[in-house]
């Protein structure tokens, strides 16, 4: 599908059909009566077809309920109904869609929108689901100032989660440490990055021992991915550093988990992918500032040479952990890598991650977990979060916590003695993080894929969350 604009002129292709926002209690005089014999009241979701006006009505819901979302999902459902109605194109208007933000705001959120919505992953299907009928997608709007440019980076911006859901979508036994390492290094070298792959004789060489230790299970070996963005001399200091939960498969290891959707866990590398794609999009951005993004990849398996509960690990920081749970696995490499981008003397360092079973359960889908050291930074996340229909709500790292997982007989234990679950897992990611004032953690467990359920913005699989949220953060540091 084509995404085209078109200025100034109102009306579309001759014969073509125009999509036209509508609020709720605002609809146009000339559509009143129509609308009002058909009961289409403009709810978000709700759209009309008007075969007599060759127009087809999108619900915005309240004007003053009005989020950059709404205008994500109006594009989601023209293209939706457009495949209902078989169209070959259809035309959007723009202006209609706007409510106190830029034009060329809502152009980017069409495009998202679409992009998002029309997503499809049937590489390994045999019958492939048929071709959309809908060629072209044409954007009309009153003005043209700045839209073409809102509009490439929206299709950059989407391109970078589609490549997050291929990776994130592959089955484990095709995606596995050494075959996304290399899909990392095939990316970089297409999208102008730097890539480092460190292999197991380096990762033990440096001590990395959350990494080896949850590794040493699988017939993989670990990898640890390091990306970086080409900017000039003067932008080169002081990077803001990206770190992606990596775990390839995770099926608990010893603390085995239970067979029924188990299937699930190949999505727990989600994270890694989330930073990979959104390095991708950093560069086709063009953004001038210093992003590093790196991602520790092992497999979680059980086995005679899987790690044990009870065993105890020293993280590449030189802290102690005792392994009281293997499934508590991503927290170990996090360790890693967080400890790592030390090296980088991070103005921020922020770490997203499929890390807890008990953020999906207070969340849902509808929020990401936040915690940070930095409420500066964490103000940028929230804002950032907002803007992409990414949500993000803070949890808090007392000092109290520390003591649910203080050890007995090393630092710090890997699981929580009671409760708080997404809290204490933050609370032991920061003692390798405590190199840097600036750290925030994302839990991604609720958000990171969909179970099926009614998601216009994206198919069953991998949501590609995180990537917008990061190249939105990168954004605020401009
Ligand atoms: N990858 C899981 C977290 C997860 C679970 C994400 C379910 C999405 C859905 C993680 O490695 C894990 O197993 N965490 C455990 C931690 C526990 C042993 C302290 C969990 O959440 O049950
Ligand atoms: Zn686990
Ligand atoms: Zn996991």
């Amino acid at each position: 599908m084509k995404i085209k604009l078109q200025t100034g002129r109102r009306g579309g292709k001759s014969g073509s059909v125009l999509a036209v926002g509508t609020f709720e209690g605002e609809v146009r005089a000339t559509f009143q009566a129509l609308a009002k014999t058909r009961n289409f009241s403009a709810h978000s979701g709700e759209s009309l077809f008007l075969p007599e006006k060759n127009t087809l009505l999108i619900g915005l819901g309240k004007s003053d309920k009005f989020r950059l979302q709404h205008v994500r999902l109006a594009a989601a459902q023209v293209l939706s109904q457009a495949k209902l109605l078989r169209l070959k194109n259809v035309a959007i208007d723009l202006d209609s869609l706007r409510h106190r933000v830029d034009l060329t705001e809502v152009a980017a959120a069409v495009v998202e929108g679409a992009r998002l919505s029309t997503y499809r992953f049937d590489k390994y299907k045999s019958k492939k689901n048929p071709k959309p009928v809908l060629e072209e997608l044409i954007l009309l709007a009153s003005q043209s100032s700045g839209l073409q440019k809102a509009i490439s980076e929206a299709e950059i911006i989407s391109e970078a989660v589609y490549f997050t859901r291929d990776v994130a979508n592959e089955p484990p036994n095709v995606m596995t440490t050494v075959n996304l390492a290399k899909a990392a290094q095939k990316m970089a070298r297409e999208n102008n990055l730097t890539c480092r792959v460190l292999g197991l004789a380096e990762i033990k060489k440096l001590g990395m021992g959350g990494v080896l230790g949850v590794s040493q299970g699988s017939i993989y070996p670990p990898q640890f991915v390091i990306l970086e963005n080409k900017v000039t001399k003067r932008t080169a200091s002081e990077p803001i550093v990206l770190v992606g939960k990596g775990v390839t498969f995770d099926t608990g290891g010893i603390s085995i988990k239970p067979s029924s959707d188990m299937d699930k866990m190949k999505f727990d590398m989600c994270g890694a992918a989330a930073v990979m794609g959104a390095m991708k999009a950093i560069a086709n951005l063009k953004l001038p500032v210093k992003v590093i993004g790196i991602t520790p990849l092992v497999e979680n398996m059980p086995g005679s040479k899987a790690q044990r509960p009870g065993d105890i690990i020293r993280c590449l920081n030189g802290k102690t952990v005792e392994v009281l749970n293997t499934d508590a696995e991503g927290r170990l490499i996090l360790a890693d890598a967080l400890a790592y981008a030390k090296r980088f003397k991070p103005r921020a360092l922020v770490d997203v991650a499929t890390l807890t079973g008990a953020c999906a359960a207070t969340f849902h889908d509808l929020s990401n977990g936040l915690m940070s050291t930095d409420p500066d930074l964490a103000a940028r996340i929230k804002a950032a979060g907002e803007a992409s229909g990414e949500r993000c709500w803070e949890l808090p790292l007392w000092d109290e916590y520390f003591e649910l997982i203080r050890a007995t007989y090393a630092d710090i234990q890997n699981i929580s003695k009671k409760y708080a679950g997404t809290i204490t897992a933050g609370m032991f990611l920061k003692e390798f993080a405590d190199h840097t004032l600036s750290w925030a953690h994302l839990d991604i467990a609720g958000t990171a894929w969909n179970d099926g359920g009614a998601k216009p913005l994206s198919p069953i699989g991998a949501t590609g969350v995180g990537v917008r949220l990061f190249i939105n953060l990168v954004k605020s540091y401009l």
